[in-house]
């Protein structure tokens, strides 16, 4: 601390020539063009592409689909005329190729490199003179000045920074791939974050077919667009209409499923919620939330409880947004609840009804955001009732408004929009397949 002052002041004296501000209406804008990655989805999640000269850094777990991701990415921008260079230090370039050749991508201009040695992997790229380098993954590289082993946070933060460099230096477009540990935070130091100018997400259900791609940091656009993926036999492949994807399995007339307009970043997309309330003789009833926030689940359970004296004490609660898709959304408080009770009633929903709205801990109902582009996401998919909160503006006129102040309300809403009981459960439909056996 004792020392800063006179080295500060040594600076301040003139010692080294110093920067000199400029006016920042004076400052020219980044002319770097943006890379096109040809992938609609990434795209729409990078605003348009990859900056010339930017590093972005893909994080997920191992096996969710990143490598793959990379490599169609790789093919797409190399027909489009960009020079790609792929150095992977995690599988052999004969793994690479089976796995382009499983795509069917066209990867004959994409150059690939089976190394993890950074001087080495830099002198190639004197060579090579790529416009894209992807290198895969971030952990298995080593800088030999560097005495710890590949992957731990000296080596890693090392390596990162010389890509870094090299980026803005020549403008290539750097991809850093990083595997994410079950905690879901990048595994190495988190100081890499700091370093890149993009962080990018890949998520999804490792059972499920669904992934997403997210920005969690971007310098250059927002971070609120969300990628939609499908990993297919043939790789991944962008879904535009994931609210269609969603709502393709769903069969109609089942109690306690209700479909929610929730919101994917900026994009509106219908979802199936289900909820199966199941009597048990355990002391303690289990309440089992997949896709839901867990605490969400008990808040709601609690204020059906004390504010409209429906109590699932005894039952196992299980409660799941179909599709392996996650909800981050307190507008899925209402349907949550409205599902809950026609699971527990074994009265399905009308099969043409959404419902959306937060539930306060008074049993009131309140508004979220962007009510007009989930009602027009429910219209367009053929919906034509909506429970929603008091004050939502009227939404496509083909869509009938429900409007609940509180849960009570809800729950009265959605018995008089409900088909006759019984009319299609499933519960009817195994007696009359068991009397039918019978006979
Ligand atoms: P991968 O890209 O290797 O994951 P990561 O690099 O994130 O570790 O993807 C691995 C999984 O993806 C693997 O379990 C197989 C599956 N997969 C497909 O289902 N279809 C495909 O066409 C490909 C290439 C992989
Ligand atoms: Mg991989």
């Amino acid at each position: 601390m004792e020392a800063e002052g006179p080295v500060v002041a040594a600076r301040v004296g003139g010692a080294r020539k110093a920067s000199v501000p400029v006016l920042l209406s004076n400052v020219k804008q980044d002319a770097s063009p943006v890379r096109s990655t040809n992938v609609a989805e990434v795209d729409r999640v990078l605003g348009g592409g990859f900056l010339s000269g930017s590093v972005t850094l893909l994080g997920g777990e191992p096996g969710i689909g990143k490598s793959t991701l990379i490599l169609q990415v790789c093919a797409a921008m190399a027909m489009a005329g960009a020079r790609c260079l792929v150095v992977t230090g995690e599988e052999s370039a004969q793994q690479v190729g089976r796995r382009a050749e499983r795509l069917g991508a066209n990867v004959d201009d994409v150059l690939l490199l089976a190394e993890t040695e950074v001087e080495s992997i830099l002198a190639s790229i004197d060579d090579v003179k790529p416009d894209v380098l992807i290198v895969d993954s971030v952990q298995t590289m080593s800088a030999s000045s560097v005495g710890s082993a590949a992957g731990t946070v000296t080596q890693v933060r090392e390596c990162s920074q010389a890509f870094v460099s090299l980026a803005k230096q020549r403008g290539i477009v750097v991809i850093l791939i990083g595997h994410v540990t079950k905690e879901g935070t990048l595994a190495g130091p988190r100081v890499l974050e700091h370093m890149v100018d993009t962080v990018l997400e890949f998520e999804g259900d490792r059972h499920h077919g669904l992934r997403f791609l997210r920005a969690s940091k971007h310098r250059f656009g927002a971070t609120d667009e969300v990628g939609v993926l499908e990993m297919t036999e043939k790789g991944l492949r962008s879904v535009a209409d994931a609210s269609g994807l969603f709502l393709d399995d769903r069969r109609p007339g089942v109690a306690g499923s209700v479909v929610v307009p929730t919101l994917q970043g900026r994009r509106p997309m219908l979802v199936e919620l289900q909820v199966l309330v199941c009597k048990t003789r355990l002391p303690q009833p289990r309440r089992v939330a997949q896709g839901l926030d867990g605490g969400r689940v008990a808040v709601v359970l609690a204020v059906l409880d004390r504010r409209a004296e429906i109590v699932v004490g005894d039952s196992d609660v299980f409660a799941s947004i179909v599709g392996g898709v996650k909800v981050d959304d307190p507008g899925s408080d209402l349907p949550l609840a409205l599902a809950l009770v026609s699971s527990l009633n074994d009265t399905p929903v009308a099969v043409d009804l959404i419902a959306i709205g937060e539930i306060g801990l008074g049993g009131e109902v309140r508004n979220v955001p962007h009510m007009s582009k989930r009602l027009t996401e429910a219209a367009r998919m053929g919906f034509r009732q909506a429970i929603v909160p008091q004050g939502t503006p009227d939404g496509p006129p083909e869509l009938r408004l429900h409007r609940v102040a509180s849960l009570v309300e809800a729950i009265r809403a959605m018995t008089r929009a409900a088909p006759k009981k019984h009319e299609h459960s499933d519960r009817q439909a195994v007696i009359q397949l068991v009397q039918a056996n019978d006979e």
